[in-house]
């Protein structure tokens, strides 16, 4: 049986990967976090507890605690074994957070990512080390530009620094230890139980109790900014995918002057603007939209009014988001609604 080591296993990505590979494969899992404020172990169980088989879920799932900004210890490895496939999601990933402290972001998304990759390198049976990285390592996209997976990057701020400082090294490990590393490039995701810090949950919020929505948007307050928003079990679907490709036939897909280390950019189905979301958001609940824009880029830079990517890579290869993306807002409403305690 194929054994899958999840880092960040309790985090918002990785508990809708895992819920996923549950159901979709016969795979032994794995996951390993450090439960920080956006880790909670609830999401597992949860899963775990609206599974159809729950013992046997319970037995193919295993929880270890570890922080990977120490190095991976010979107590720790003992415990998580080999692995055929690694998939590193283990992160910091709130922006704001990282304007505050960025040092703590060099961390978790440096330091954390060459512990794991150092750990993994000398593995015989490992097929595939998936870097899970960002579409915010391009930086802002000018309106009509989607960027492509070798497209040069420009931080804005420190969280995507630091995931492009991860995603470096994930790259040169391949580079320098032959690994089977791919780098995915994932727009912004979003679904049940995602953290309430986050703009579509707290916008069902605030929606739910009548309350004025913020939206950001440009100096002159005319326009919102835009998200190719994507539902975590599409990425979930689109990482399954990738990992039951060979390693040999990804390469040749995306060799870009000389460059070795297959990127793809998983991308959600259409552009939308966060008026637009957050109007869809009051639609499913039969509510009016209280909104008000707020020109929040100029006054803390860092933040970005659209990010986009193309993702026809991934269409090249047979890959797309499944489900219309209403229909995938409208069922995040209800569930959230019908589970206020994520909310
Ligand atoms: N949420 C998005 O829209 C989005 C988009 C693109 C890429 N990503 C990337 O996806 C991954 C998961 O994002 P998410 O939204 O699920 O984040 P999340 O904050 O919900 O989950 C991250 C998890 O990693 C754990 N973690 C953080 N630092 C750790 C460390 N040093 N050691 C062990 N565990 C640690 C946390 O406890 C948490 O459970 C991140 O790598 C993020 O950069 C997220």
């Amino acid at each position: 049986m194929k054994r899958i080591l999840v880092t960040g296993g309790a985090g918002f990505i990785g508990h809708h990967f895992i819920n996923y590979l549950l159901t979709r494969t016969d795979w032994h899992i794995t996951s390993l976090d450090r439960l920080d404020f956006s880790g909670n172990l609830n999401r597992l169980t949860n899963i775990i507890d609206e599974s159809n088989n729950r013992d046997k879920a319970k037995k193919r799932l295993k929880i270890v605690f570890h922080d990977l900004r120490a190095e991976i210890n010979e107590y720790i490895a003992n415990d998580l074994g080999d692995f055929n496939y690694i998939i590193h999601m283990a992160a910091s990933s709130h922006v704001d957070r990282s304007i505050e402290d960025p040092m703590s972001f060099v961390l978790d998304n440096v330091v954390a990512t060459c512990n794991i990759l150092n750990y993994a390198r000398n593995f015989k049976k490992l097929e595939k080390f998936v870097y899970f990285s960002t579409d915010e390592v391009f930086g802002p996209a000018p309106i009509s530009i989607n960027y492509k997976e070798r497209d040069r990057y420009n931080s804005t701020n420190p969280y995507s620094a630091t995931k492009a400082g991860g995603e470096e090294l994930a790259v040169a490990f391949q580079n320098t230890y032959n690994m089977p590393v791919i780098v995915t490039h994932t727009m912004n995701v979003f679904g049940e139980r995602q953290h309430p810090e986050k703009f579509i949950p707290m916008t069902i919020k605030n929606v739910r109790d009548n309350k004025l929505v913020s939206i950001h948007s440009n100096a002159k307050k005319t326009k919102a900014g835009s998200r190719h928003y994507i539902h975590a079990e599409d990425v979930a679907n689109a990482c399954l995918f990738l990992l039951k490709q060979e390693y040999a036939s990804l390469k040749n897909e995306v060799d870009f002057g000389g460059a070795k280390c297959p990127k793809f950019n998983i991308v959600g189905p259409i552009e939308l603007d966060n008026h637009e979301l957050a109007q869809e958001i009051a639609k499913a609940q039969n509510k009016k939209l209280n909104y008000e824009f707020v020109d929040f880029h100029s006054a803390r830079p860092g933040h970005d009014l659209r990010y986009a990517l193309d993702g026809s890579l991934m269409k090249k290869l047979g890959w797309e988001p499944k489900k219309n993306i209403f229909e995938r807002i409208k069922d995040v409403v209800n569930w959230s609604i019908k589970n206020e305690n994520w909310i």
